[in-house]
C-alpha cells in the first residue's frame, strides 16, 4: 500500500483508540443477551429456523437478480402481504436491509423540489438518504414539534418554498428508547401539507400492538410512510416501506422505479425472507407482552439501585440506557460484563448525538424473570463499582 494511504491508517488508528472511539467485529459467543435486537428471541426459533430451511429449498440461497429482473419470488410477494396485514397498511415493499429501505426511500423522494427536515437524533440510514437525495436537510432538534413546526412556517414563508416536504423521525429511537411524538407530529405534517416518514425499526413487533404508528392511530394516515427492518424484532434480515391511503400503490411503483438500493441492489435472500414471514406469525400478543414485563423489570431492578439513581434513562419500547462519565469507562463494564458472561451495548461517540457515552441495556422476551433479574444486579453493582 503506498506510503500516504498507511500513515493516514495509521494516524486514524491512533487518534479512535487515543479518544477510545475503537470497534471490533470479534464474536462475542453465547452471553446472556441484554444487547442484541432481538427482542422476542426468534431468531434462533426452531419454527423460524425450519422456515429457512423450507425458504431456501424451495427458492435456493440466494434470489440471484434484482426485483426488477427475475429477482422477485413469491416469497417476497408472500412477505408483503403480511407486513401489509401486520402493520395495518395497504401496501409494502421488501428492500435487502432497513438501510437500503430508509436510503432508497429519502432517494426516491428527494430532488431539487424537496425539503427534508429530519430530526436531530435520526438513524444514520436516514441521514444518508436524505443527503443521497439532492433534497434541501434541515436538521430538527430532538423530539421538539415546536422546531418542525416553525421549520414547516419558514418554508412555507419563503418567496419560492420547496413544493414537497417531509419531516423524518424514528417512532422508538435506537439510542435513547425514546419515542416520538408521532400524533403531535403527523397533525402538523397534515397542516402543512407535508408527509411524515416514521422508522419503526425500534417498534414493529416490538411495542404495544406491535406498532408505535398504529398505536398512535395512524396505520391508516394517508400522509404517513412507515419504514421498518426485519432485522430487529423479527431476528431475520431485510427492509420494508409501509405504505398507506390511496396513493399507496402510485408510491410503491414509483419506488420500484426510482430507488436505486431497490433496482441495483439483489433481492432480500429467500432464507430471511422465509424467516421473517414466520417471525412475523410468531410475532404474538403474548410474546409481545413478555417483552413489556421483561422491560418493566429492566428499568425497576435497575432504578432500585440507589448508587445508578439519576443516571438511568427509561425508554418507550424495549431498551434503558445508563449515562456513564466516559466513554472509557462505558467500554470497562461492558468488558466486564462481558467477563461476567453477560453481554451489554456501548454507546459512545460518534454513535451518540449528544456525546454522552452510555450502557444500552435491552429487554427480551423470552429471558425469566429471575434469572432477568439476578443478571440485571450484577449490571448495577459492575457499573456502581466502576471509578468514576
Ligand atoms: C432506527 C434504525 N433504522 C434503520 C436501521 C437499519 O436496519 P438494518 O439493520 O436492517 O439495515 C437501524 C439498525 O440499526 C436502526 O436502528
Amino acid at each position: 500500500m503506498p506510503e500516504d494511504w498507511t500513515s493516514w491508517l495509521e494516524s486514524r488508528a491512533r487518534v479512535r483508540q487515543l479518544r477510545g472511539f475503537q470497534r471490533t467485529d470479534t464474536s462475542r459467543g453465547l452471553l446472556m443477551d441484554l444487547a442484541s435486537n432481538d427482542y422476542l428471541g426468534l431468531s434462533r426459533h426452531p419454527e423460524v429456523q425450519q422456515a429457512v430451511t423450507e425458504a431456501v429449498g424451495t427458492y435456493g440461497a440466494g434470489a440471484t437478480a434484482s426485483r426488477v429482473a427475475t429477482g422477485t419470488l413469491g416469497i417476497h410477494r408472500e412477505l408483503e402481504q403480511a407486513l401489509s396485514t401486520y402493520s395495518g397498511r395497504e401496501k409494502a415493499l421488501v428492500f435487502s436491509s432497513g438501510y437500503m429501505a430508509n436510503l432508497g426511500l429519502l432517494q426516491a423522494l428527494g430532488g431539487p423540489g424537496s425539503l427534508f427536515i429530519l430530526d436531530a437524533h435520526a438513524h444514520a440510514s436516514l441521514i444518508d438518504g436524505a443527503r443521497l437525495s439532492g433534497a434541501q436537510v434541515r436538521m430538527a432538534g430532538h423530539n421538539d414539534p415546536e422546531v418542525i413546526q416553525r421549520l414547516l412556517r419558514e418554508n412555507f414563508q419563503e418567496q419560492t418554498p420547496r413544493p414537497r416536504v417531509a419531516v423524518v423521525v424514528e417512532s422508538i429511537y435506537s439510542l435513547l428508547g425514546d419515542a416520538a411524538p408521532l400524533a403531535r407530529i403527523a397533525e402538523l405534517c397534515a397542516e402543512y401539507n407535508a408527509l411524515l416518514v416514521i422508522d419503526e425499526a425500534h417498534s414493529l413487533a416490538a411495542t404495544e400492538r406491535g406498532s408505535a404508528v398504529c398505536a398512535a392511530g395512524l396505520s391508516s394516515a394517508t400522509h404517513v410512510l412507515v419504514t421498518a427492518t426485519l432485522s430487529k424484532a423479527l431476528g431475520a434480515q431485510g427492509g420494508a416501506v409501509l405504505f398507506g391511503g390511496p396513493n399507496a400503490g402510485a408510491l410503491r411503483e414509483h419506488l420500484v422505479n426510482t430507488s436505486r438500493s431497490f433496482l441495483f441492489d439483489t433481492a432480500l435472500a429467500p432464507a430471511s425472507a422465509g424467516a421473517a414471514l414466520k417471525a412475523l406469525e410468531l410475532a404474538t400478543s403474548h410474546r409481545l407482552n413478555n417483552l413489556a414485563r421483561n422491560t418493566d423489570l429492566v428499568y425497576e431492578t435497575l432504578s432500585g439501585n440507589s448508587g445508578l439513581r439519576g443516571l438511568i434513562e427509561p425508554g418507550a419500547g424495549a431498551v434503558h440506557s445508563v449515562r456513564m462519565p466516559s466513554a472509557d469507562a462505558a467500554m470497562r463494564v461492558t468488558a466486564a460484563l462481558r467477563e461476567k458472561g453477560i453481554a451489554v451495548a456501548c454507546f459512545r461517540p460518534p454513535s451518540v448525538p449528544d456525546g454522552i457515552s452510555r450502557i444500552r441495556i435491552t429487554a427480551h422476551a423470552h429471558h425469566q424473570p429471575e434469572e432477568l433479574v439476578t443478571a440485571l444486579q450484577t449490571v448495577a453493582r459492575t457499573i456502581t463499582e466502576e471509578p468514576v
